[in-house]
């Protein structure tokens, strides 16, 4: 579903967590963003992305472990992938991402590791969602220059379609 949020006092908080995104990855652009609190991720992959799209991640706060792993053929770790066949090894790569940007193609597989403590994920990244925006949608969204678009929310995640630079 794509639509339009009526969360008003939301847009503040997006537009901090979104001008801070854009200090760390200053050369890139996107349309959406997660805020999560306390990750807990298995191996997956995020099909939904828009291909040709990296994810830009990075995590605050105090806690430790918490990298990230992507799935990379030249990678020197692996991770075991379970399937109805059994399962099969993917190679692949640790990443620390505590207040570290990561940039990666989340159409291939990662996880986060577990972590102790308090730890605040936030990514940046263009979901296939967006090709399906409309373009009044769009032109909102380029003029307005602010946080009016809420794809969707579940969990204690909340998406939303941010404004583009
Ligand atoms: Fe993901």
């Amino acid at each position: 579903m794509v639509g339009v949020s009526n969360a008003t006092g939301l847009q503040e908080a997006c537009a901090a967590v979104n001008g801070f995104l854009r200090s760390r990855f200053p050369s890139v652009t996107w349309t959406s963003i997660a805020v999560l609190f306390n990750p807990r991720m298995g191996l997956h992959r995020d099909i939904q992305n828009m291909a040709g799209h990296l994810n830009h991640a990075l995590a605050l706060g105090d806690y430790t472990g918490g990298r990230v792993w992507i799935e990379d053929d030249e990678g020197d770790s692996t991770a075991w992938l379970a399937d109805k066949k059994g399962g099969r090894e993917l190679r692949g790569r640790w990443l620390d991402m505590h207040d570290k940007p990561v940039s990666f193609d989340a159409r291939r597989y990662h996880m986060v590791e577990p972590h102790a403590g308090s730890m605040w994920a936030l990514a940046a990244y263009v979901p296939q969602a967006y090709a399906r925006a409309t373009e009044q949608h769009r032109e909102a969204l380029r003029e307005a220059d602010t946080w009016l678009f809420c794809l969707f929310e579940f969990g204690s995640s909340l998406q939303i379609l941010a404004s583009k630079h």
